[in-house]
């Protein structure tokens, strides 16, 4: 049976869009479903349009029932993508899906990560900071923002003229590029 893939995000869900894309006509696995706490982030039209059901929910459902967890052990979910999603996963969901949640990150953690770090102000730190370097993390999540085991890693370069949106783009590329892989890598591992 194709193993079966469960995204949450927010936001644009470019990285959605990668990995349902890549897994379309994958033998391996297919994306079940796409869950946001966003009734209008695109990343729902995006489903959509690969004719992929979607699920909305708020911050008391995430928060305070089972309700998700019910849902994704119903449609027998192999392992959750978090991909642009911003809230810290509860410990319910943590428990019920041991090792089967990753996340991506635009950095190169440990750095750069943690509360508030997210979108355009990680890139404008790693600026100020004067770094050579950046990328960044597929993750297993645990109970602390952007902390659980590291999968992969990628970097690159930044040279001296690089802007805010210039590194934003590499780092954009890189996602696009390793995410769909690695996750196909993982459930390769999964019987
Ligand atoms: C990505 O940069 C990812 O690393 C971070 O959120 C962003 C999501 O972008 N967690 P998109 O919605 O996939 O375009």
């Amino acid at each position: 049976m194709k193993k079966r893939i469960a995204i949450f995000a927010s936001g644009s869900g470019s990285n959605a869009q990668k990995i349902m894309e890549h897994f379309k006509y994958s033998n391996l696995a297919e994306v079940a479903l796409v869950l946001s706490n966003n009734p209008e982030a695109y990343v729902l039209q995006r489903a959509d349009n690969f004719e992929i059901p979607s699920h909305v929910f708020d911050k008391k459902t995430f928060y305070e029932t089972d309700e998700l967890i019910d849902i994704l052990k119903r449609l027998e979910i192999d392992l959750v993508v978090l991909a642009g999603f911003l809230w810290l996963v509860p410990e319910n969901l943590l428990k019920a899906f041991p090792n089967k949640i990753i996340n991506i990150h635009p950095a190169l953690l440990p750095k750069y990560g943690g509360k508030g770090m997210y979108g355009d102000r990680v890139h404008k730190t790693v600026l100020e900071a004067g770094d050579e370097e950046h990328g960044i993390t597929i993750h297993f999540v645990n109970e602390n923002f952007d902390e659980g085991e590291i999968i992969h890693q990628a970097k690159f370069k930044i040279e001296p003229n690089d802007t805010l949106d210039v590194i934003k783009f590499k780092g954009q590329q890189l996602e696009h590029q390793y995410f769909p892989k690695i996750i196909e890598n993982l459930l390769k591992k999964y019987n």
